[in-house]
């Protein structure tokens, strides 16, 4: 089963998106014929390496294996694809490939994006994170110790191609991670603008055990409905202007609980996960949403896994100080992205006062 999709960024910008449950021979093809005339350097995760490697036709002159954790997508990683990048001669006119999970696509897309001002770029996600996610938009970035994601670009790739049996490999905890971005779009469809109800909230607790199975067409169109309504929210907004903002539901607490923990402690997607209801249940207190949409939402989160988080392993005034440094904040207000109806958010700009008592209810 093959899904295309598209991305029309501007009149002069845009890719297309194929998921697909083909096999590796057929993918192989297909990537060949992308490149072809192409010298290309290829960014690919050491576990992905490891299990992957003989199915893929790639040379090994033209890997740079990355070593895995959130640790890695940093300046010396970056420096090392350039130096790469250089020694195997790519011009302007070639092209970066990542495959991995989202830490080896923000990476590469980070040296794609500045490798002589911006090369080619093509992105194959191995992890439903990316998949669904990290793969489609253009976000690309690496970390600082003072931050998470502080250097980076916006750069669209030319292609994403998501093949859903590498997904047959990822670890349960790595699967349910994915799922914590993709419940993230349950709660935010109505913003999303896009063209016709997806009833993805729906979806998500009908298909639970679809999903769970890995059931490859619940697979893909459960890829295809999250990639529907981001591709519809970065149509409209690619740099984060506005509307964009709304991805970051859970993002404000989840990367404080990420960077707090150095990034060992919890997943990108659980970090996510525990952001969202932390926001739900000071939403709920705050009587911004029914009690009926409160306790759903709850429920689905819980379904999948993603209890509350538990507040009192942390301090407070540290959490706040990291969120206060987010570069979504001004330093004196914190940016919240908050349920304030069913399948809705809004930005929300708190004091630090307002999110110290978040915290004590
Ligand atoms: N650019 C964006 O718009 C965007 C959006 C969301 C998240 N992100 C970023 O994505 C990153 C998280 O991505 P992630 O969750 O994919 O984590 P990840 O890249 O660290 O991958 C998670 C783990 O899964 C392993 N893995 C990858 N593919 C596998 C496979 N097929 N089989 C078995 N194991 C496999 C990896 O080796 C790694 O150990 C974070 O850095 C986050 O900031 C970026």
């Amino acid at each position: 089963m093959r899904q295309n999709l598209e991305v029309r960024i501007d009149e002069n910008r845009g890719y297309n998106i194929e998921i697909s449950d083909s096999s590796f021979e057929r993918l192989n093809r297909d990537i060949a014929e992308f490149t072809k005339g192409q010298k290309r350097l290829v960014i690919i995760s050491k576990k992905v390496y490891k299990l992957y490697f003989q199915d893929l036709n790639f040379d090994k002159e033209e890997l740079f294996i990355m070593p895995d954790g959130e640790q890695e997508k940093n300046y010396k990683n970056y420096l090392k694809i350039i130096n790469k990048a250089i020694k195997l001669g790519l011009s302007r006119k070639d092209v970066i490939i990542a495959v991995g999970g989202g830490v080896v696509g923000d990476i590469a897309g980070f040296a794609a994006s500045t490798y002589m001002r911006g090369i080619d770029f093509i992105q194959i996600p191995t992890t439903l994170l990316a998949a669904v996610d990290s793969s489609v938009g253009g976000k690309t970035a690496i970390d600082l110790p003072e931050g998470k994601n502080i250097v980076g670009s916006f750069y669209q790739p030319k292609k994403v191609f998501i093949n859903i049996n590498f997904l047959n490999t990822l670890e349960k905890r790595q699967f349910l991670s994915g799922m914590g971005e993709i419940l993230k779009y349950s709660f935010i469809e109505n913003n999303c603008g896009y063209s016709s109800p997806l009833y993805f909230f729906e979806f998500l607790t009908l298909s639970y055990e679809k999903i769970m199975e890995k059931e490859p067409i619940t697979i893909i169109r459960l890829i295809e409905y999250c990639l529907r309504m981001k591709i519809s929210v970065v149509e409209k907004d690619e740099k984060e202007g506005g509307l964009r903002k709304v991805l970051n539901f859970g993002h404000t607490l989840g990367h404080a609980l990420e960077t707090i923990t150095k990034y060992k402690k919890y997943t990108h997607g659980e970090a996510v996960a525990y952001g969202m209801r932390f926001v739900f249940d000071w939403a709920y207190n705050k009587e911004y949403i029914s009690y009926s949409y409160y306790r759903h939402s709850i429920e689905l989160l819980e379904k999948y896994g993603f209890k509350p988080f538990e507040k009192d392993m942390y301090d407070v005034d540290k959490l706040i100080n990291i969120m206060k440094k987010d570069k979504k904040s001004d330093g004196k207000n914190i940016t919240f992205i908050i349920p304030n109806d069913k399948k809705n958010v809004a930005e929300t700009q708190l004091s630090l006062s307002d999110v110290e008592r978040m915290f004590v209810i």
